[in-house]
């Protein structure tokens, strides 16, 4: 089944590269060539993708799961660790999309054989992933080496497990990796420091892993094909949003935390849903988005890498020598 979709898979690129050819070709003799190169620039053809969301059995990662094949993604995999409503949420998108389109596999996506095992068993029916999205999340700074397990380590596993398998390194056609951070990867909350922690981690996993400097450390997009990134929702409608308050540190985190987010209504996971479709192509790797009170997305603004600030401090270096020289002479 693999071998076939691979041929499918190369015929269809091959289609993809000669429509942009002839696309690219007639923009060249007409005056209108700066429009057709930017509709060049937004094609990303979802019927194309095969998918898997960790974490998609509620809340964000399944309205991803909805969203994506609602786009035309013609295979897509749920990983959840919970059985029950996996399953649930298995029935209700093959209702919708047609049962050879999903599967769910229950895995914990801090566990690396667990998952690695999962992500196996989708591949032997759907093919290597185009897309994977890491939103299985917990709020909980009670229990909060499990958070640091589910968040963090699930994140980075989830990651270098697909990372191993769409690198171009190792056979595979590249892809994208998106990481689902939040808005207090960002902004930290004093009721939830150790949730704040590790949305800082995600975040910054993310920007490091999409470092686009020509220097040959730091350029993983070029050598594996995969673009990664983070996209961090501000409070969003989910029964972890819900639970949240209950599971503070303690009553007087839990009250801080109410005091922060006071006044502020929740947005719809399927806002969330639509605002990563819609920007899925034109983000850079690397590049950590917000969306929030069912908005557009939009990028946050970092300082520069450190191969740029050295560049930076170089070129201020040779300017305040050539100024000393100058004033020499
Ligand atoms: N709801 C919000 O306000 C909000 C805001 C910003 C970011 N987020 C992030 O969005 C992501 C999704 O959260 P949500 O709000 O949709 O919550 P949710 O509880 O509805 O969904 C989280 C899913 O992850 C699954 N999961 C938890 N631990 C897992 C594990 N170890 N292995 C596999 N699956 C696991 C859960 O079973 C659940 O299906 C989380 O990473 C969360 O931090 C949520």
């Amino acid at each position: 089944m693999v071998l076939g979709k691979r041929v499918t898979r190369i015929l269809s690129n091959l289609c993809k590269k000669s429509r942009m050819l002839v696309q690219h070709n007639f923009s060249e003799a007409s005056e209108q060539d700066s429009a057709s190169e930017e509709e060049n620039e937004a094609y990303f053809d979802f019927e194309e993708k095969t998918a898997i969301v960790n974490g998609g059995a509620s809340g964000i990662g399944f309205e991803i799961a909805k969203e994506f094949l609602q786009r035309g993604v013609p295979h897509l995999s749920i990983i959840d660790i919970d059985e029950q409503e996996g399953e649930k949420a298995l029935a209700e998108l093959a209702h919708e999309f047609g049962e050879d389109k999903v599967l769910f596999f229950e895995a914990d996506v801090a566990d690396a054989v667990q998952l690695d095992d999962v992500y196996r068993k989708s591949i032997q029916y759907h093919d290597v992933p185009d897309l994977i999205v890491n939103s299985a999340g917990i709020m909980n700074d009670t229990t909060w080496e499990k958070q640091i397990q589910t968040n963090m380590t699930g994140c980075v596993v989830g990651t270098l497990l697909g990372l191993q398998y769409m690198s171009k390194t190792s056979k595979g056609y590249g892809g994208i990796i998106v990481n689902v951070g939040s808005i207090l990867g960002i902004i930290p909350s004093s009721g939830f420091p150790l949730h704040t922690m590790t949305q800082f981690g995600i975040c910054g996993f993310s920007k490091a892993l999409g470092c686009e400097s020509e220097h040959i450390l730091g350029n993983h997009i070029s050598r594996t094909g995969v673009k990664v990134f983070a996209m961090c929702p501000g409070l969003t409608e989910t029964r972890l949003l819900n639970a949240a308050p209950a599971n503070a540190i303690n009553n007087n985190f839990a009250k801080e935390f109410v005091d922060e987010v006071y006044g502020s209504s929740p947005q719809k996971a399927k806002s969330v849903a639509k605002g990563l479709s819609d920007i899925i192509d034109e983000a850079k790797p690397g590049s950590v988005w917000v969306v929030e009170n069912d908005s557009i997305p939009y990028e946050v603004t970092y300082p520069g890498n450190i191969l740029e600030m050295r560049k930076e401090k170089d070129k201020e270096n040779i300017s305040a020598t050539s100024e000393a020289t100058s004033v020499h002479n």
